[in-house]
């Protein structure tokens, strides 16, 4: 199912740059990238995904590309690399599977849907499955309350999860059978795809299956048969 290598053990060395061939196009990516801001440097956070693109997470030979492309020091790409949980500090698997186990999704069945996996898959947070298939991730509020219990699989939604569906989606995630997320995108395509689309290179799926849902919208249909209007803004209103 996947080519990638899976976590990092003590004493494991790295590839320290890139081939001649592969460092031109990724050279290439990082201009188009660049371009899109004022100053090189505010590229560094599409950079990085574009590194985990290539090599499923942000390698230390990553982590030199971008310093060398943007004109920064290897210490200040790894200070935002460890800020942030959506860039991995070691490989990552073909699918990241996250639990959303923020306070509503946590008494929605989020906690249980977390328990149900950690057993069922033998790994823990940010820990992958033998198979390199998954990467399992405690995830934040993905301000999906309104369908919680949520779980998201390369950021892609699956709503109203429980223990049950969750390890089925599992399951087939390793079988390699395509799966359908709730909304949004019709597919979830791998880590590595994902990463280049949050690079910034569209792959075409971003307006597939736009519309909110009707639990999204329960609160504005509510207001509608209320004539509830919001306060204007002003003396009247919120400031
Ligand atoms: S608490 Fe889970 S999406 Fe908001």
């Amino acid at each position: 199912m996947t080519d990638q290598p899976v976590g990092r053990t003590a004493g494991q060395t790295h590839a320290t740059a890139y081939d001649e061939a592969t460092r031109d196009r990724l050279a290439a990516d990082a201009a188009a990238i660049a371009a899109r801001y004022p100053q090189q440097r505010s590229a560094l956070l599409p950079l990085l995904h574009l590194v985990q693109a290539e090599d499923g997470y942000v390698s230390p030979r990553g982590i030199t590309f971008a310093a060398e492309t943007l004109g920064l020091t290897t210490a200040e790409v790894s200070a935002v690399a460890t800020f942030y949980t959506q860039y991995k500090r070691h490989p990552n698997g073909t699918y990241t599977v996250g639990v959303c186990t923020t306070a509503l999704c946590a008494i929605m069945g989020g906690d249980a849907i977390w328990e149900e996996l950690v057993e069922h898959l033998g790994i823990g947070n940010d820990q992958t499955t033998d198979d390199g298939a998954i990467t399992l991730e405690r995830v934040e509020c993905n301000a999906a309350c309104d369908y919680a219990p949520v779980v998201m699989v390369n950021w892609e939604f699956f709503d109203n999860q429980t223990p049950d569906s969750a390890v089925a989606l599992t399951d087939d995630l390793r079988a390699g059978k395509p799966v359908k997320p709730s909304r949004g995108a019709n597919t979830v395509v791998t880590f590595k795809d994902m990463s280049r689309v949050l690079a910034g290179f569209s792959d075409g799926r971003a307006d597939e299956g736009g519309d909110a849902g009707a639990a999204t919208l329960a609160g504005l249909q509510v207001a509608h048969e209320n004539g509830w209007t919001a306060a204007p803004y002003g003396d009247e209103g919120t400031k």
